[in-house]
Parts: structure tokens; sequence; C-alpha cells
């Protein structure tokens, strides 16, 4: 799980993952290159939340899967160089897909389908540098933008359907689950700028072995707590619920801030990985 501040974008793209600003966020993310190193995924199901690029006001799913051939980033501007596409697995997107359905989450089935910063810059930082990115990808978006949004506790149920799915595909391949957004942030309005470090750590530590203590919370809850923005917690959840329940902490980070935001890695490990 980790945030995706497109900010980061930049901060790639002109090289100062060193500088003393980036330094801090950026060696988070060692030890995850070291544990990748170690367990080599070969394919990646992304959790992450469209910001209004490929689904707007107009038709917005709760849940959409990718079920593409690749999926190219066309966020944001700031003139950053383009990212190359990222290649899907949609042998594995159609098994999610018809397991998910019959598991009755009706979900959006995308043959097409456009990404942004919230699945390119997390990308970026679990395998940096051109080229040594050696996975295939699975982007399944939630809703976060035009309410109702769906409530903790159906992400996390998304999350565990996900996980049977992922366990019942046939094709030998080793799946790394990631859910991205968050931590604390607020972009606009009376509150812009807000992050609650209490909470965040709250929502870290929970995470790790009692997520249920998260379910509870109303969305409205969630965004007194963490933002407006900071709902996107509801990713980390959908990514803890495809967990097993002994599920381990290897690593964390949290970072104040980046941008606007409240910034946090965490690499959880099933007991058999
Ligand atoms: C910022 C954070 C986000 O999650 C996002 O989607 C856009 C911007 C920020 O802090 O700048
Ligand atoms: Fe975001």
């Amino acid at each position: 799980m980790t945030s995706h501040v497109p900010a980061i974008g930049g901060a790639i793209a002109r090289g100062v993952e060193g500088e003393p600003y980036w330094k801090p966020f950026f060696e988070g993310f060692d030890k995850v290159h070291a544990w990748l190193d170690e367990v080599r995924p070969d394919t990646v199901v992304v959790f992450y939340n469209d910001h209004g690029l490929n689904f707007f006001l107009d038709k917005i799913p709760t849940f959409a899967v990718g079920a593409a051939l690749s999926y190219q980033n066309a966020d944001e501007g700031w003139g950053l160089p383009e990212v190359p596409p990222f290649p899907g697995s949609p042998q594995l997107s159609w098994h999610i897909i018809e397991s998910l359905v019959a598991d009755e989450f009706d979900v959006t089935m995308c043959q097409e389908m456009l990404v942004d910063h919230a699945f390119a810059v997390p990308m970026q930082l679990l395998w940096p540098g051109a080229g040594r990115r050696p996975v295939k990808t699975v982007p399944i978006a939630i809703n976060t933008v035009q309410h109702p949004l769906p409530s903790a506790t159906r992400c996390f149920k998304l999350g565990a359907a996900v996980a049977r799915a992922v366990e019942s595909f046939e094709a030998d391949s080793r799946v790394l689950i990631v859910g991205t957004g968050g931590l604390s942030h607020q972009l606009d309005g009376e509150r812009a700028g807000f992050i609650n470090k209490q909470f965040d750590l709250f929502c870290m530590e929970k995470l790790v072995n009692e997520p249920e203590a998260l379910l509870g919370y109303s969305n409205r809850e969630l965004i007194e707590r963490a933002g407006t923005q900071g709902i996107e917690i509801l990713m980390w959840i959908a990514a803890r619920g495809a967990m097993t329940h002994g599920a381990q902490r290897l690593h964390s980070n949290y970072h104040i801030p980046i941008s606007n935001t409240a910034t946090g890695v965490l690499l959880l490990g099933n007991p058999a990985t």
C-alpha cells in the first residue's frame, strides 16, 4: 500500500529523489525494492482511484476492472516525460471479472482503460528506472469521485473476493496486491492542507492485524478524520481485504508532507510468502 501524489512523478522525472525534501519519502521504498527482488511477482493487481481521467461525473462505475492488453498513463500534463504503457494480463483480468460477478460483485469490465497518477506513480515507485518493470498489471478502479462511494466494509469484501479469484487462477503466477492513495489529505475547501497524523498511524497499525477496526467507520467519518481526499484509504482497505488474516508487517514508512499529503508505504506479507 502506498500514497500516489502526482508531484512524486515530477520528482522522478527531474531525478531529484535524493534531495532533502524527497529523500525521507523515497528511501521508504528501499526495503520494498529488496523484497520485490526476492519474491519477484509476475503480475500486480492494483486497487486505485481514477481522478476523473477515465471515468467522470457523466458515467462512473463503483468498481471497474481493467481487461486490456495494456494501459496508457494519460494523466496530469506538467510536461512530464511519457511513461511507457503498462502491460495488462487479460487472462487474469477476465478470470477475476468472472469470479467477482459469480461472487455478487457486478463490476464494470474495461477492455480499454486509461490510467492516471494513482496507478502510474506507485508502479514507478515500486519498479523505478526504465525497463525495470517486469510485471503484468490488472487495474481495479474504486469510485472516490461521485457520491455515494462504496463503504470501507464493501471495499474490504471486494479485496477478499479478488483474493479468492487470484487463488483460483489456474496459471502458475505470483501476484502482488497493491492499494494506492492516502494517507490523510484535503486539497481544497476550508480544510485544505488538513493532515491527521494520529489517525494515519492508527490506520497503518490496524491494517496489519486488526483491519476490522477500520470497517466501522462510515465514509463521512473517514473524511472527517482523514480529509476529503483521505478517503483514498479505501484502496488500502481493499488491498488489505485481499490478504490473509495473519498477514505480517514487513516494512512501513510514514512521512509528512509530500505536496499536500501525509504519505505512507506499508508492506505486508501473507505468512506463506
Ligand atoms: C495530491 C494528492 C493526491 O492524492 C492526488 O490525487 C492529487 C494531488 C497532492 O497532495 O498534491
Ligand atoms: Fe489521489
